[in-house]
């Protein structure tokens, strides 16, 4: 259920400003894929055209197509909404619904996808979903509690839960350990490194050892300046980007003498 991704010369604008400019990757299904670089160069921008979560911005528009296992997203009559179904998102800070229960929190998403589905089938999604994201065990006993009594790492593994319970190829993860401590940062990169086995998964993280822990391939993006459009400007495996980048910036900004 994994799935390969390719994009061809992406460029993304918000209006008439290019934000991300001429991107070209391909990323292997059950990878790890980590996005790095500086603020403001786009990762984010970028990670969103990966389901078309940026077509919610008015104006926001791309040049430039992203292939999933051969098929056009962008390709005429394909709905975004389907597309965002089989490509799940996680963001920087968990966003549980805060009155819903840890049990309708997970269905959340598989009910807005407008599925009708059997109460011993949703107890068994719920229960699928809440041991895949690793927060079963400390959960079960209070399915029917809202979301918001979990603290910030369980609630970034609800979402995860809710992310996977609609069954995605692929999971796009938006600095996901930047809002928590260390040792619920830790809860997620070991997911991760389980979740990898069934999906594609790109990350995007600030964090130099996150990226270097949890990733088999690294993206370095940069900026020029400011106004500038973002730029990919190294794409390898992990180690190699670490350890043996090719380009003088990269160097720079995983060793930290940035700027
Ligand atoms: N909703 C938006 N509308 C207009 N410009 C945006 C929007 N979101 C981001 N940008 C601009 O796009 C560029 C890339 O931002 P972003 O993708 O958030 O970078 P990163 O995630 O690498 O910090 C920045 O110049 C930012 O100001
Ligand atoms: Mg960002």
């Amino acid at each position: 259920m994994s799935k390969s991704i390719e994009v061809n010369n992406l460029n993304v604008y918000y209006g008439n400003f290019l934000a991300v400019e001429g991107v070209s990757m391909e990323i292997a299904p059950r990878s790890v894929t980590a996005f790095i670089g500086p603020s403001g160069c786009g990762k984010s921008t970028f990670l969103r055209t990966l389901n078309r979560m940026h077509e919610v911005i008015p104006g926001a528009h791309v040049e430039g197509d992203v292939l999933m296992d051969g098929d056009n997203l962008y390709g005429p009559g394909v709905d975004p909404v389907l597309v965002r179904r089989q490509v799940g998102m996680v963001f920087q800070r968990p966003n549980p619904f805060p009155t819903m229960s840890i049990k309708d929190n997970v269905l959340a998403g598989v009910r807005l996808n407008n599925k009708r589905i059997s109460k011993s089938d949703a107890d068994d999604l719920v229960e699928k979903s809440l041991k895949g994201a690793n927060l079963w065990n400390e959960v079960r006993d209070r399915l029917d509690k809202p979301g918001a009594g979990l603290s910030g790492g369980q609630q970034q593994r609800l979402c995860i839960a809710r992310a996977i319970a609609v069954s995605p190829q692929v999971l796009l993860m938006d600095e996901p350990c930047s809002a928590l401590d260390p040792i619920s940062t830790y809860a997620i990169e070991e997911l991760i490194e389980e979740l990898k086995s069934d999906y594609t998964i790109v990350i995007v993280t600030h964090n130099m050892q996150q990226a270097s822990r949890v990733s088999d391939r690294t993206a370095f993006f940069n900026i020029a300046g400011t106004g500038k459009p973002g730029k990919l400007i190294e794409y390898n495996d992990t180690k190699a980007i670490f350890t043996t980048p090719n380009v003088q910036a990269t160097e720079d900004y995983v060793s930290g003498r940035f700027g």
